[in-house]
């Protein structure tokens, strides 16, 4: 089965699990995808839509994946009405940033790993992560057809991160990749072009993230020098 870069990089990040939730599953090509590389032992498939978990349903159907093995699933987050226990991971990626907060802070089931992959407003889920006992394990970004990703991983526990970390992750400063200085480049040129259709007064937040960035870089390119 062909999977975008993306979703290569979130199946990647998953060690072998006996039982995994994916969370807002849609077309369910992750969890397709670690049945067939045997990762897993069961899955809780779930959608907040009854229409787009019917194609992770059928998609797991057309690759006889045993019926036994998974549960289909139409609910909001986590809130799953049987009394679930024992899910190792969850899986919670391509929706915003506040989505993935929203199913987090919401959630009352037991569970020490997660995946998130958020569309948007990783700075954000970073704050939430590092202010609620969510350790991030790795994070770095991907760049999948000309779009930027952030993958972020977590346990329970608490950390110390830097500014730098909340706004461009962790993993990207221990492993530097093309995708993270590309990455670097379009938001600077994205925030430059922002700058100059804003009026002098509103410029403030696009110059302090101007300045940060050209931080960043330096720090990226004196870690590449060290090496
Ligand atoms: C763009 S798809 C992402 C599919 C897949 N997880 C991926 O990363 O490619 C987002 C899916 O999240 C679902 N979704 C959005 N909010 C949700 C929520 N609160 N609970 C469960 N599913 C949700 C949508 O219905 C949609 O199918």
């Amino acid at each position: 089965m062909k999977l975008s870069k993306r979703l290569n990089a979130i199946c990647n990040l998953v060690n072998n699990q006996n039982v995994i939730a994916d969370v807002g599953s849609d077309h369910g090509k992750v969890v397709a995808k670690l049945f067939l590389d045997n990762k897993i032992n069961f899955a809780y498939v779930s959608d907040i839509s009854a229409l787009s978990v019917k194609k992770a349903e059928d998609l797991l159907v057309s690759l006889n994946i045993d019926k036994d093995r998974y549960k289909i699933i139409v609910c909001d987050g986590l809130k799953y009405n049987d009394d679930i226990s024992g899910i190792d991971l969850v899986i919670i990626a391509g929706m915003g940033g506040y989505e993935i907060i929203k199913i987090l802070s919401e959630n009352k089931i037991i569970v020490k790993n997660f995946i998130l992959a958020p569309n948007n407003n990783e700075f954000k889920l970073r704050k939430y992560l590092n202010k609620n006992n969510y350790k991030i394990l790795c994070d770095f970004v991907v760049k999948d057809e000309n779009k930027f990703y952030n993958i972020i991983k977590v346990e329970n526990g608490k950390q110390k991160l830097s500014k730098l970390n909340f706004y461009f992750g962790k993993t990207n400063f221990e492993n530097i990749t093309q995708d993270f200085k590309d990455f670097l480049q379009y938001e600077e040129t994205k925030t430059k072009n922002i700058i100059v259709k804003l009026p002098k007064s509103k410029i403030h937040k696009c110059k302090r993230y101007l300045k940060l960035i050209k931080k960043t870089n330096k720090k990226v390119e004196r870690i590449e020098n060290d090496r």
